[in-house]
C-alpha cells in the first residue's frame, strides 16, 4: 500500500463500517461479514451482489436465491448454469424445510452400456465432453419450482439482475480470463458454438478488466425471465437444443425436455450432538452419507483427540471408508430403486458401524467391500458451485448446483448460448464392475431412461434447538460430502465459529480407491507418520472444496457471511 493509503485506511475503514452498518452488516476478518437484514454467500461477487440486490428490494431467501443462481449462469460459466442441474433445501423461519431436486435426467434413448467401447471398456472421452455427455438439464424448472412455492417477488424481477449482467457485460476476473483461456485453447475450442459464444470478439486471448457480453445467453434468459420455464422446455429454446443434439449425435430430444420435471422431496436428517442436520436425500448420496458418518463419529471424543490428531483423522476417515461403502452399495435414484436411507441414518445401524473400526490400524477398503469389489483397476482421474442465503426473517437457502466437470461438457447450445452439462458421467457406466480404481458398478445408480444420476451434492442447514446454526455446502465431486463433513464437524464438535471451520484445512477418504488425501501443509510430519504406521495411503492436494456459509453465533444470534477464501472471486453481501 502508498504510505498516504495507509495513513488514510483507519479514515476509509471508518467510514465503510457506518456505511454498512446503516444497510445492516460489517466486515471482520476474524469472523466473517455480519449481518441483521440477510446474506447471500457464492464463490461470484458479482452473483451474490445480485441476490442481495433481491433481498434489498423486499424478496425472500428463495428469490435472492433464484436471482443468485441465474446470475451465476452468467457470471461463473465453469459451474454456473441454466444447462446443468442441482439440489435446493430451504428452511422457513417457522423451522419447516423443503427439498429441491433438479438433478438432470438420462434421455429417454440412453442405455446402461452406452459408455461401453466393442471390448467392454469405458470410453470417458464420450462422459467428459460432447453431445452424448448431456443428461436433460434440470436448474431451469428447478428454480421456477422453488420460486413458485416460496417466491415472493416477481419471476422476471429476480431474473432481472442475470438479464442484465448478460445483456450488458461484466468485467472479467482473472480467474475466469485464465479459465476461458485455457478452455478455449483446449476442449471447449473443438466446438464452433462455443467459441463463438465465449471466444474473445476479434480473437486473441482474454485478460482481467476486458468487458464479456453474452447475446445469444442474454436472449434466452429473457425469454426464461419473460415467458417462464417453458421457454426453456417448450418454446424455441428447446428447439435449439434438440436441433443442436440432433445434428451432433446427441441424443436429448423435444420430448424430453417436455416431460422433465423438478421434484419437492423430504429433507433427509439426522441429529449430531444436540445438533440437527438438514440435508438432500437421493438422489444426492450427499445428506445420508453425511449423516452416517456423524452416526459414526458420535461414537468416539473427537474433541479431547483433538482436530488434526492422527486419533481424529484416523476415525474420521474410517468413517467416511464404511459410509462411501454403503453409497456404493446402495444409493441411486429413489424413483427406480429402493434405497433404505432409514437403515443408513440410524443410530444402531452407525454403532455397529464404529464397532469394527480398530484403534490404531486402517481397515482395509477391498476386505470390507469384497461383496461387491469385482476388479482391480488404476486410479480414476478425476465444477459445481455452492452458495447460501439467509433473510431477514430467518428463511434459510443452501444450493449447489453443477455441470459436473468445469464447463461441463464444453459444448454450447448453438443460438442460445449456454454450455450444456456433462453429467451422465456420474452413472455406473460399466453394469457389475466395481474396481479398485473407483468405478463403480453396482446396479442402484445404473443407467435408464429417465433415471437422475447419483450426486455426491451435500447442500446442508444445521439448526441447534430450532435455531439456525449454519448453511453450508460445496463442490468437488465426491469430496464434496467429506467437505461438508469437515466444516459441520468444525462447528458442532470442535467449537469452532464459520471463519475457522470454513479455513480448516479438509481431508478426503471415498472407499476407493484406498488413498487419503489432505490439502497440502495441513498435515503435520508427525501425524502424517503415525498414519503412515496405521496402514494409511497419503496424498497431498492443492486445495479441497469451497464451502461458501452462513454461520449464526449462537451467544449473539448475529449471523456471517464466510466466503471461502480458497476462490479468489467469491463475496458475502448484504
Ligand atoms: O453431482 C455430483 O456429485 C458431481 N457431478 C459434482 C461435480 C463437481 O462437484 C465437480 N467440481 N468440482
Amino acid at each position: 500500500m502508498k504510505p498516504v493509503l495507509r495513513l488514510l485506511a483507519p479514515f476509509f475503514l471508518c467510514i465503510a463500517l457506518v456505511a454498512n452498518a446503516q444497510i445492516g452488516g460489517t466486515s471482520s476478518p476474524d469472523q466473517g461479514v455480519a449481518s441483521t437484514t440477510g446474506l447471500v454467500v457464492s464463490t461470484s461477487a458479482l452473483a451474490s451482489d445480485a441476490g442481495a440486490s433481491i433481498l434489498r428490494k423486499g424478496g425472500n431467501a428463495v428469490d435472492a436465491a433464484v436471482a443468485t443462481a441465474f446470475a451465476l449462469a452468467v457470471t461463473h460459466p465453469t459451474a454456473g448454469n441454466i444447462g446443468g442441474g442441482g439440489f435446493m433445501i430451504v428452511r422457513r423461519p417457522s423451522g419447516k424445510t423443503a427439498a429441491f431436486d433438479y438433478r438432470e435426467k438420462a434421455p429417454l434413448k440412453s442405455t446402461p452400456g452406452m459408455y461401453l467401447d466393442a471390448g467392454g471398456a469405458i470410453n470417458r472421452r464420450l462422459t467428459a465432453e460432447g453431445y452424448l455427455a448431456p443428461g436433460v438439464p434440470g436448474t431451469v424448472r428447478g428454480l421456477a419450482l422453488a420460486h413458485k412455492k416460496f417466491g415472493k417477488l416477481r419471476w422476471n424481477e429476480v431474473l432481472a439482475p442475470a438479464v442484465q449482467l448478460a445483456e450488458e457485460g461484466f468485467l472479467m476476473s482473472r480467474s475466469l480470463a485464465n479459465g476461458l483461456n485455457q478452455q478455449l485453447k483446449g476442449a471447449m475450442g473443438r466446438y464452433p458454438s462455443s467459441v463463438e459464444a465465449y471466444g474473445k470478439p476479434g480473437g486473441g486471448q482474454w485478460a482481467e478488466g476486458d468487458r464479456i457480453v453474452l447475446k445469444d445467453l442474454a436472449r434466452s434468459l429473457r425469454a426464461i425471465a419473460d415467458d417462464g420455464p417453458d421457454a426453456f422446455y417448450k418454446g424455441w429454446i428447446a428447439d435449439r437444443i434438440a436441433e443442436d443434439m440432433q445434428a451432433n449425435g446427441g441424443l436429448i430430444t423435444r420430448k424430453d425436455l417436455a416431460a422433465y420435471k423438478a421434484k419437492e422431496r423430504k429433507v433427509v436428517t439426522g441429529r449430531f450432538r444436540g445438533y440437527e442436520i438438514i440435508s438432500m436425500p437421493p438422489p444426492s448420496s450427499g445428506g445420508t452419507a453425511l449423516i452416517e458418518m456423524l452416526n459414526i463419529l458420535e461414537n468416539f471424543d473427537l474433541k479431547k483427540s483433538g482436530r488434526y490428531s492422527a486419533e481424529t483423522l484416523h476415525i474420521m476417515v474410517e468413517a467416511m471408508r464404511r459410509a462411501y461403502l454403503d453409497r456404493a452399495r446402495h444409493l441411486g435414484d429413489p424413483d427406480f430403486t429402493k434405497i433404505p436411507v432409514a437403515r443408513l441414518t440410524s443410530k444402531d445401524y452407525a454403532r455397529g458401524l464404529a464397532a469394527n473400526i480398530l484403534p490404531d490400524r486402517a481397515s482395509s477398503s477391498v476386505e470390507l467391500g469384497k461383496d461387491i469389489v469385482t476388479a482391480v483397476a488404476d486410479d480414476e482421474s478425476e465444477e459445481t458451485t455452492h452458495f447460501s442465503v439467509l433473510d431477514r426473517d430467518g428463511m434459510a437457502v443452501a444450493n449447489t448446483f453443477t455441470l459436473e466437470a468445469g464447463y461441463g461438457s464444453k459444448v454450447v447450445v448453438k443460438g442460445a448460448g449456454f454450455l450444456l452439462n456433462n453429467e451422465m458421467g456420474d452413472f455406473n457406466k460399466k453394469p457389475g464392475e466395481t474396481n479398485t480404481g473407483g468405478d463403480i458398478g453396482t446396479s442402484a445408480n445404473l443407467i435408464a431412461p429417465g433415471k437422475r444420476m447419483l450426486s455426491s451434492m451435500t447442500p446442508v442447514i444445521v439448526t441447534r434447538n430450532g435455531k439456525l446454526a449454519l448453511i453450508t455446502g460445496s463442490p468437488g465431486g465426491r469430496t464434496i460430502i467429506n467437505t461438508v463433513l469437515c466444516i459441520v464437524l468444525g462447528v458442532t464438535e470442535f467449537g469452532m465459529n464459520g471463519r475457522e471451520a470454513v479455513d480448516s484445512a479438509r481431508l478426503h477418504h471415498q472407499w476407493l480407491p484406498d488413498n487419503v488425501t489432505f490439502e497440502e501443509s495441513s498435515l503435520p510430519e508427525d501425524v502424517s507418520a503415525r498414519l503412515k504406521l496405521m496402514g494409511y495411503n497419503i496424498r497431498l492436494q492443492g486445495r479441497q472444496g469451497d464451502g461458501h456459509t452462513i454461520y449464526i453465533d449462537p451467544q449473539s444470534g448475529m449471523a456471517y457471511g464466510v466466503n471461502d477464501r480458497r476462490s479468489a472471486d467469491s463475496k458475502a453481501s448484504y
